[in-house]
């Protein structure tokens, strides 16, 4: 019976096909993996290969083999059929009583155990695999590298990819493992949108991401937040905003300030367009069973099909894909010393280096360079010489700045993902607190400055406030 299998298999060139790609691959899969065994780690592309690549392969030849043999059958019954070839012959008898049966079938078990080894630890590491970072963020290299760059500079660079987009649980596993192929393939066939399109549909409920790692009710109270800017000028003055921020959460049984919206009895869900950037109609069910419907003055030009349940996302939109303004990051920089603010004028001519158009990021760090020491060895020449130093400085953090947020070949350019927590870069909070949605017994969600926090000073050279804070 052996040599009669192995004469089907060696007849047929399907067969033979199959059984040399399942041999080749399972000497290379197990040659990778005793490399890994031994501590060499070959990082994403050695993994995406030994894990998932070679498997395909070995199990597309085990697959080979029996197609290859049912193909070989019906050609020949088909010859047969025209009357050219002898029928094949019938299915052999397997009689447990012969000797040489039984081996046969022992070595078929034999084999089968092995393989089914191999295919089980291929898969369980593959999974490994796709669920690192390092696979997310950087297998398909160029189109996930804003989102790994940003993620990397976020207070979650420490956070894996998969545990704020698949979260535990199988049938988000599957889900994810099912979107990941089209993914792959789209991205093979180039069939992706540029920026990829946010907001993500189908992320999953932040109930199962954030709030594993957060408690949502948790007490915040209020937050002091201290922004420093600079202006245009040729001293680059220094500005100072201190907001001290509602957070609140819950405090025993009730919860007040914004962290109120994701309170456990507090449902606020909304209609939009797809963007959620223009906010519809917008329903309240409170703790007390209290329903309110607020309607706003104009409905969205293109709704999305379901109403979205409003949750940690809605604000926090950008907790770890962090893109900023080129303002924001200049007045980082100027803040924090990379750039000395002893150079004049040099909030104004950044502003204009960053935001000026280029074609490529290999070219923007040319002409950034350029646009900065062009302006100081023509205005302030003595300077240009003197503060060398501090012009070279100024020059590469500006290129490490714009590196960080812009992408000419994903289309993404500065603002192209705006944060919503607030409301000073985009309408944030003001999609649905714009006084314009109303209910019936006449309550607005409110505008009203001191609703999210007070402001305790707002662009002041040295503020009052900050002095009696830092008193001895
Ligand atoms: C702290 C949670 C968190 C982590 C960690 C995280 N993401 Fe995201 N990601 C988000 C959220 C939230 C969004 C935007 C959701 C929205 O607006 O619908 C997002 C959006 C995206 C998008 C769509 C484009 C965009 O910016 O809106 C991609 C692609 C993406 N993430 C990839 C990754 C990759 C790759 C990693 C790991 C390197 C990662 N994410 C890690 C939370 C996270
Ligand atoms: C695996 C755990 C984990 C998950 C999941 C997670 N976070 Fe976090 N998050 C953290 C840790 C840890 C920090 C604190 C980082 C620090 O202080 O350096 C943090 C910090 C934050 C902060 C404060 C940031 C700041 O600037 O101080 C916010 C806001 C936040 N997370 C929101 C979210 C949101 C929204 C989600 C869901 C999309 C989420 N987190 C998912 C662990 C997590
Ligand atoms: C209505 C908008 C909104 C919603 C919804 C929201 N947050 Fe926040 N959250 C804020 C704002 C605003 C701050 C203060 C931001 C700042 O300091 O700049 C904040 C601050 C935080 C912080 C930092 C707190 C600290 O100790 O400093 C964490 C962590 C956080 N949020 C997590 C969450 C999680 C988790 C959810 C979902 C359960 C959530 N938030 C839902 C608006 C929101
Ligand atoms: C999807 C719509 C929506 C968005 C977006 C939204 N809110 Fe609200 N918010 C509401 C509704 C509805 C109420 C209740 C209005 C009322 O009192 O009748 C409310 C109430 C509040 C309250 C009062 C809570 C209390 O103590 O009773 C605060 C504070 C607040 N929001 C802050 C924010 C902040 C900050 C943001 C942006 C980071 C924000 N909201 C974004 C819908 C929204
Ligand atoms: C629905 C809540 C809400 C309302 C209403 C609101 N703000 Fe704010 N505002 C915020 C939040 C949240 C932030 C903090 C954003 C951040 O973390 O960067 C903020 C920040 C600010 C800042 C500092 C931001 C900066 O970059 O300078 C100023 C100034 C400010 N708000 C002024 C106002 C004024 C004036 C009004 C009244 C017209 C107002 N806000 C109404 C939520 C609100």
């Amino acid at each position: 019976m052996m040599k009669n299998l192995f004469a089907k298999i060696s007849r047929n060139p399907v067969s033979l096909l199959g059984v040399v790609v399942t041999t080749v691959s399972a000497i290379i899969f197990l040659t990778l993996f005793a490399i890994e065994l031994v501590g060499f780690s070959g990082g994403p592309y050695v993994g995406i290969m030994a894990f998932l690549i070679v498997p395909a392969f070995f199990v597309g030849g085990l697959l080979l083999i029996p197609f290859g043999i049912w193909r070989a059958r019906r050609k020949a019954k088909q010859a047969a059929e025209r009357g050219e070839e002898a029928a094949p012959e019938a299915f052999p008898v397997i009689d447990l009583n012969v000797v040489k049966v039984r081996k046969t079938l022992l070595f078929f078990a034999a084999l089968s155990i092995v393989n089914v080894i191999i295919v089980s630890t291929a898969t369980y590491k593959g999974v490994e695999v796709m669920g690192t970072t390092k696979f997310c963020g950087t297998a398909c290299h160029s189109v996930m590298a804003p989102e790994y760059t940003t993620y990397q500079r976020s207070p979650h660079a420490r956070v894996k990819c998969v545990e704020c987009h698949i979260g535990s649980g199988a049938s988000w596993f599957v889900k994810s493992k099912l979107s990941g192929s089209w993914q792959l393939v789209s991205v093979l066939f180039n069939l992706y949108e540029r920026p990829i399109p946010t907001p993500v549909h189908n992320l999953r409920p932040a109930r199962d991401t954030c709030e594993q790692c957060h408690w949502p009710t948790k007490f915040v109270g209020d937050r002091l937040k201290v922004i420093t800017k600079f202006d245009e000028d040729e001293k680059n003055t220094e500005k100072k905003t201190a907001v001290l921020l509602h957070v609140g959460g819950s405090m025993g049984s009730t919860s007040r300030g914004i962290h109120w919206h994701v309170d456990r009895g507090v449902h606020v869900s909304y209609a939009s367009d797809e963007k959620r950037e223009t906010i519809g109609d917008v329903e309240l069910t409170l703790p007390d069973g209290t329903h309110r419907i607020y309607k706003a003055s104009t409905a969205p030009a293109k709704p999305a099909k379901a109403m979205r349940n409003m949750d940690c996302i809605d604000c926090h939109n950008r907790p770890s894909h962090i893109y900023r303004l080129p303002d924001e990051e200049i007045d980082a920089a100027l803040f924090d010393g990379r750039i000395d603010r002893s150079l004049p004028f040099i909030h104004r001519e950044a502003m204009k280096a960053l935001k000026a158009p280029y074609a490529t990021r290999e070219e923007a760090q040319e002409k950034i360079r350029l646009a900065i020491q062009g302006f100081y060895s023509a205005t302030y020449p003595d300077l240009a010489k003197t503060k060398s130093q501090a012009i070279e400085a100024a020059v590469k953090s500006l290129q490490g700045i714009y590196t960080s947020n812009v992408w000419p070949s994903m289309k993404i350019a500065w603002g192209a993902y705006p944060s919503y927590l607030g409301h000073t870069t985009a309408t944030g909070c003001f999609r649905c607190h714009d006084d314009e949605h109303k209910s019936a017994e006449g309550r607005k969600i409110s505008q009203d400055c001191s609703l999210c926090h007070s402001v305790l000073a707002q662009d002041e050279a040295d503020p009052k406030i900050l002095k009696d804070l830092l008193q001895p």
